[in-house]
């Protein structure tokens, strides 16, 4: 279980260690930082898949991402006596992501590469310019396991430092560069870690979304991103997973309603919704926005195969609050099996989660700027320390 979350100089967060529990909830005002936090986690995720400079280059390239504030804002700044000026060169500024579990930790830092002599279009790329893993809660020289400095990955090896490769480009991170499971296991054991969290942000419902159409279906025991495996995903609870809990959900949300899954003889499949009071089951097609979402949810909360961190990002949006206790539900019960992260603004969903389940609630909040969780103190900040 993932125990601290750091990120530093990614947009608001200028600085900030997280204690993380079983089920996290981050709440906060609008512009707190709480998407900003989403998507320090997700760049973090795609690190590990190789796809940490693109996910950079789609939010606007690496100088727009960084902080843009002063490094430090001084009490003279505070009381107004000065401007607010920048105090850090281009050249030195690291946008860095780390966690850790009780046993293992990572983190990153990537910067802007120095200009080449010749000609280039990536003059812009962000680089890596160090990786760590390293056993315990917080990085400590000692107990580094792998280090990667610039273009060298070294492993240690008792007591000493075994260069495992010196050539890493740049633009890769030691995941996709040194996963040979007998020099460098951690290194794979990391990857695998967090290659198997899951995200699930904002579903598209309009008429075209992939959820509502017939799918080719095949044992779903993880929905995708989209939902675009919706039927072959609730299906395949029923058949392998909590049917029990399925049908609860639908039916606190939806009293008397039921779901069953059509498969034609092509093999397609489609959800079928039968509601209370209507002589035909309605097809995909036809549910509205805010049923088809709650089903989504379901989906993707009840999966048989539990990821070890799953992070939803405002699942209230567009659901009618009468639906948020048994959303609430279900994220309690999928927290059981997994590590869950809720990012939310819908105060019936905080009180339903606070209320039910043993929710550890990060509230947001800004000053200067800067995202900072309210109430937090150097007694509550987890121990962290970047890499030098
Ligand atoms: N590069 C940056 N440096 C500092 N602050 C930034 C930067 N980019 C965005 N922000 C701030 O982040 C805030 C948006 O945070 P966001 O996480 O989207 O808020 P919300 O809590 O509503 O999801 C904006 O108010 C903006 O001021
Ligand atoms: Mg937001």
């Amino acid at each position: 279980m993932l125990k601290t979350l750091a990120i530093s100089n990614y947009r608001s967060l200028q600085e900030i260690v997280m204690p993380l529990e079983r089920l996290n909830l981050v709440t906060g005002g609008n512009g707190s930082g709480k998407s900003n936090i989403y998507k320090a986690l997700r760049l973090l995720a795609e690190t590990a898949s190789g796809g940490v400079i693109s996910a950079l280059a789609k939010e606007g390239g690496l100088e727009s991402t960084y902080w843009a504030g002063p490094k430090a804002i001084t009490n003279a700044m505070r009381r107004g006596d000065v401007d607010i000026q920048g105090n850090q060169k281009i050249g030195n500024k690291r946008l860095k992501l780390g966690f850790a579990s009780d046993d293992f930790g990572y983190s990153v830092a990537l910067g802007i590469t120095p200009p080449v002599p010749y000609p280039s279009a990536f003059n812009l790329d962000p680089e890596i310019k160090r990786e760590s893993i390293w056993q315990g809660n917080h990085y400590r020289p000692a107990s580094a396991l792998v280090e990667r400095k610039d273009a060298m990955v070294k492993v240690r090896e008792g007591r000493k430092w075994q260069v495992v490769n010196q050539h890493v480009p740049m633009y890769e991170s030691m995941f996709t560069q040194v996963a040979d499971p007998s020099k460098a296991p951690e290194v794979l054991a990391m990857r695998e870690y967090v290659k198997n969290w899951r995200f699930y942000d904002h579903f598209r419902t309009d008429v075209d979304a992939p959820a509502r159409q017939p799918q080719l279906g095949t044992r779903t025991t993880v929905m995708s991103h989209d939902g675009s495996d919706l039927a072959a995903a609730l299906q395949t609870i029923i058949e392998i997973g909590d049917e029990a809990g399925l049908n609860e959900a639908i039916d606190q949300a939806f009293p008397g309603a039921n779901i069953a899954i059509k498969v034609s003889e092509d093999g397609l499949f489609s959800l079928l919704f039968q509601q209370h009071g209507l002589l035909r089951p309605l097809t995909g097609k036809e549910l509205s926005d805010g049923t088809l979402r709650f089903l989504l949810w379901v989906a993707a909360l009840l999966t048989p195969r539990p990821p070890s961190l799953m992070v939803i990002n405002e699942p209230e949006t567009s659901l009618h609050p009468d639906l948020l206790p048994a959303l609430a539900k279900l994220i309690i019960k999928a927290s059981q099996s997994t590590q869950v992260w809720v990012v939310s603004h819908s105060d019936t969903l905080i009180s339903e989660l606070q209320y039910h389940g043993e929710c550890h609630c990060i509230q947001l909040d800004k000053q200067f700027g800067q995202t900072l969780i309210q109430g937090q103190d150097l007694l509550t900040t987890p121990s962290w320390h970047w890499p030098s």
